[in-house]
């Protein structure tokens, strides 16, 4: 028998005892011995819960229970939760975790710890809830050097720009249907501000780089600015936007953003809509790949984690996990990065257009209908620097700058 301890019955803690009560067999099957929840470490307690009679207040009590071989830190949050994934890593546990702040902060020392003990360290759900990700960089994709990842990895934006985008809707009403609907937080910051795409692209940059990325580094600018007319510009134009969070590899750095983004239907993240949450990988020898599916929720985001907790099981004394140093990478800065940009511009498109053509080069002009005393326009390709220079002239006219993803 394999004991087990869950830290936290939240939503996603639950879920976890919920797949190990519903998946028990097959998941024993799969280890080749019984998997057992021993304790569930929470502040509540639960009557009336068959979960009740393993409720645990007291970390210590897992902690020095040396018949615990797996701890499952699903409570969020820097700490507790860090003081109590180290210890329990110092003291021969393996850990799987969702917490993806924890994970962007401090994996690569938990996975040091790990690998110095002889156990592991694991997070699959931190990134993309229910989808593979992190085994796949990890043990599939070890013969590439991975060149570009560039993900919908937030499901909340997600629906609120699809709803956006199909329904002409405007921020706040999508933003309250998202809150009515318990997709969105009552405090959705976080969400909507891209930090937690950043936190999770952050990771993710940091494992195919094998050094630490730092989520302060990556620029980050969420949802809160996107409006209907931008959607209507993006419709005139045949694109969508999207909220990307992508590491892309020039030589030996790495550019790392937050950002919305316009696509065209050609962009392999074009169709990806509602909640769900993809992740488009590019190999050097493998080309392209893709990962998509559930990125939240109580039981997708748990059937991560207990996948993390068979795999620690087949693998109780041998590391299995992964390049990741904690030196830092410096990332390549925000203005060498080059692209297109969509840019509106209050006034008269025939009046602006020479200047305009001597400041951005050969600039294409979008007009979308209904929209009165303003135009659209998207510059050639150039560096973010560039156009930052070329846009300071024009700062009191620009309603709104979005960057394209081609
Ligand atoms: N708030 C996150 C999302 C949950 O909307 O994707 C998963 O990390």
């Amino acid at each position: 028998m394999i004991n087990i301890a869950v830290m936290g019955y939240g939503t996603v803690g639950s879920g976890v005892v919920e797949v190990i009560n519903t998946n028990g067999a097959r998941i024993n099957q799969r280890i080749g011995e019984e998997l057992n929840v021993k304790y569930v470490l929470d502040l509540r307690d639960f009557p009336g819960d068959p979960v009740q009679e393993k409720i645990v207040h007291d970390f210590e009590t897992i902690i020095q229970d040396e018949d615990v071989k797996i701890v499952v830190e699903v409570m969020g949050g820097i700490e507790p939760a860090y003081t109590f994934v180290k210890r329990s890593l110092k003291a021969g546990k393996s850990v799987a975790t969702s917490n993806k702040a924890l994970v962007a902060k401090h994996g690569a020392e938990l996975l040091s710890i790990a690998k110095e003990k002889n156990i592991n360290f694991l997070f699959e759900a931190s990134v993309g809830g229910g989808i593979p990700i992190i085994r796949p960089l990890n043990s599939s994709l070890t013969a590439d050097e991975i060149e570009e990842i560039t993900g919908i990895l937030n499901g909340t934006t997600n629906y609120m720009l699809t709803k956006m985008f199909y329904e002409g809707a405007d921020y706040d009403t999508v933003l309250k249907e998202a809150q009515a609907n318990g997709y969105a937080e009552r405090n959705p910051e976080a969400d909507v501000e891209g930090y937690d795409a950043c936190r999770k692209i952050a990771i993710l940059s940091s494992l195919i780089s094998g050094q630490q990325v730092d989520f302060e580094d990556i620029y980050c600018e969420g949802i809160t600015e996107i409006t209907v007319e931008d959607m209507k510009y993006a419709k005139a134009m045949g694109t969508t936007i999207k909220l990307l969070a992508s590491s892309k590899r020039h030589g030996n750095h790495l550019h790392a953003i937050v950002a919305p983004c316009m696509l065209y239907p050609e962009h392999p993240l074009y169709n990806v809509n509602g909640v769900f949450n993809s992740i488009f990988v590019h190999g050097n020898v493998l080309g392209d790949a893709m990962f998509y599916g559930s990125g939240a929720g109580k039981l997708p985001t748990a059937s991560a984690v207990v996948a993390d907790v068979v795999d620690a099981a087949k693998h109780l004394n041998r590391n299995i996990m992964t390049m990741w140093d904690q030196e830092k990478l410096r990332l390549e800065d925000k203005s060498d990065a080059k692209r297109r940009f969509f840019i509106r511009m209050k006034g008269d498109a025939d009046k602006l257009l020479v200047d305009l053509q001597y400041s951005f080069g050969e600039i294409e002009l979008v007009h979308a209908d209904g929209l009165e005393g303003e135009f659209g326009f998207v510059t050639p390709v150039m560096m973010e620097g560039d156009y930052d220079t070329r846009a300071k002239s024009y700062k009191d006219q620009i309603l709104h700058m979005i960057r394209i993803e081609d």
